[in-house]
């Protein structure tokens, strides 16, 4: 069906397409716990800063404190320090005061559900939660930004108000639909990278789009565009 045909062909153009960023070969670490610390402290860099910039700052992180061990026994100067550049400084001080929580309070063992993530460590919200449980643990959680709202309402034609609340709870909703149980982190994954690279949010690359023929956007487009040429 068509969910099945959305699943497969956006995870195949992700095993064609997909980027090598530090935080993804660190997410195929062994142990589960480096895996989460890995993804979270990339997730949180990444909230607002562009994929090229948070590159150079994720490997001196890592470099300095590859632990959530570690990066809670470091100090929030130097810590804002390293952060330098990026902004936002409190997405660090948390990242520090949820390492402390993690090492004080759950013997370093980070939480392994997106319901606990999102409950236990400050800063975490539902799609950070969301994004640290499917790509390092497996879990099949969905996950909703910016990227997988502009992807999905094109896909399936969810025209006006992206933005409201109710609209953001079903694209929730969808993102869980759709979420396969084989692939959950890669899959999520996929559909962030489709929505930074193909579908952009003002030239998106319809020519070569593999979901170009389930896209009713698309199909939307393509009708006025017939109805105008009948009008010539
Ligand atoms: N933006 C936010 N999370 C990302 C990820 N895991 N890969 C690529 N871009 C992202």
């Amino acid at each position: 069906d068509e969910i099945e045909f959305i699943r497969a062909e956006l995870l195949s153009w992700y095993d064609k397409n997909r980027r090598q960023l530090p935080w993804r070969e660190r997410a195929s670490e062994q142990d589960p716990n480096k895996r989460a610390y890995a993804v979270w402290v990339s997730e949180v860099m990444l909230q607002q800063t562009q994929v090229a910039t948070v590159c150079d700052y994720y490997n001196r992180w890592m470099e300095k404190w590859p632990t959530v061990e570690q990066l809670s026994r470091a100090n929030l100067e130097e810590v804002n320090e390293l952060w330098s550049g990026l902004g936002y400084y409190s997405r660090a001080k948390r990242l520090h005061e949820g390492a402390k929580k993690v090492v004080d309070e759950m013997k370093g063992v980070m939480p392994t559900t997106a319901t606990e993530l999102l409950k236990q460590l400050p800063g975490v919200g539902r799609y950070t939660a969301g994004a640290i449980a499917s790509i390092a643990y497996g879990e099949c959680t969905g996950v909703v930004d910016g990227n997988v709202i502009r992807v999905l309402s094109r896909l399936c034609s969810i025209g006006a108000q992206t933005s409201s609340n109710q609209a953001v709870e079903k694209f929730w909703e969808l993102a869980n639909k759709i979420v396969p149980e084989d692939r959950p982190g890669d899959f999520n994954q996929a559909l962030m990278e489709f929505g930074a690279t193909l579908c952009t949010p003002s030239s998106p690359k319809c020519n070569t789009c593999p979901l170009r023929k389930q896209c009713s956007a698309l199909k939307q487009v393509e009708e006025h565009r017939t109805a105008a040429s009948l009008l010539l």
